[in-house]
């Protein structure tokens, strides 16, 4: 596919698409030979300003941006929104053309997992708790997909949404383990004007519960807020972020908690150096039945002030 799309008077080039890993592969070479600098973002489509902030962040660093757009099927359990996530490619490429992406990967699940796949990439530790521990076998997913997209498309430099955390920390893990050659680039989460942090999942929640869905980022300015008042202690934080999402009807808490943001072991009980909090929940969503719910996550660096023995 290539043309123009039109948006406010402009017209912009659409991205070419692309399917194939080998037609992918090969333009890598091509524009490496030409010492053209490579970006990636990786994604699952359903791209929204998140998405395109990332895309910024590529602009900034490289003369080829690439975007990959993939709803990989192994970083679903079986009870998740697989059939549910949001699909909507040509908007997505309209999107990227706006934002000038030079190129999307669109492949198919055969094309990313051939036929006899039996070779998958698993993290150590950093894939144990928070969402590794509720969705089993997440992380094993999203290590091996973008480990094929790395091999695919062959960027100088990928970019990832600070938002998933321990996917960010995680991948950064994975790219120093396997040698290999790319820079991983993380950028702060974008958010709505109401603060809830922009992901393709919020599509599916209620309309009526989005109010509910507040409690994720209410939950961590209150931590922040207790933080800048002198609290260090990781019972009361997460006593105020509990708090905060019983004040929410709607929201089933899966987890709140406190961990070391670069190795991800949990903090200690009073808190003394730059502290991970974690929140995800589950609240209403559309489709899918009366029960269905989606489940959206967030995070926030916390910096208790420094207790009386270590000031300086
Ligand atoms: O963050 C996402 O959208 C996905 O987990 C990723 C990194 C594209 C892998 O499928």
């Amino acid at each position: 596919m290539a043309g123009e799309s039109e948006k406010s008077g402009a017209v912009r080039k659409l991205p070419r698409i692309v399917r194939t890993v080998a037609e992918l592969q090969g333009l890598a070479d091509e524009e490496r030979a030409a010492r053209k600098r490579i970006a990636l973002v990786p994604t699952m489509g359903a791209l929204h300003a998140g998405h395109m902030a990332l895309v910024r962040a590529a602009r900034a660093r490289a003369d080829r941006v690439w975007v990959s757009i993939f709803v990989n099927p192994t970083q679903f359990g079986p009870n998740e929104d697989f059939s549910r996530y949001p699909r909507p490619f040509e908007q997505d490429v309209a999107l990227c053309g706006e934002e000038g992406v030079d190129l999307v990967f669109a492949p198919s699940v055969e094309e990313m997992y051939p036929t006899g796949a039996q070779t998958t990439v698993e993290v150590g530790e950093l894939a144990k708790p928070l969402c590794g521990a509720s969705r089993p076998g997440h992380f094993r997913g999203v290590a091996t997909v973008v480990t094929k997209l790395l091999v695919a498309a062959k960027p100088h430099v990928a970019v990832f949404g600070e938002k998933d955390f321990q996917q960010l920390a995680l991948i950064r893990r994975l790219v120093r383990d396997l040698l290999l050659d790319v820079e991983i680039v993380g950028v702060e989460t974008a958010r709505g004007r109401d603060g809830l942090a922009l992901s393709s999942r919020n599509t599916l929640l209620v309309p009526e519960v989005r109010q509910d869905a507040l409690s994720l980022v209410r939950a961590l300015d209150a931590a922040e807020a207790a933080v800048a008042g002198g609290e260090d202690s990781a019972d009361e934080l997460l006593r105020i972020v509990r708090g905060v999402f019983l004040q929410a009807k709607s929201a089933e808490l899966d987890y709140a908690e406190l961990r070391d943001p670069r190795t991800l072991e949990a903090a200690p009980q009073r808190l003394c150096a730059p502290t991970l909090l974690a929140v995800a929940a589950r609240f209403p969503a559309t489709g899918g039945g009366p029960d269905a719910r989606v489940r959206l996550i967030d995070n926030r660096v916390l910096h208790p002030k420094p207790g009386p023995e270590e000031r300086p």
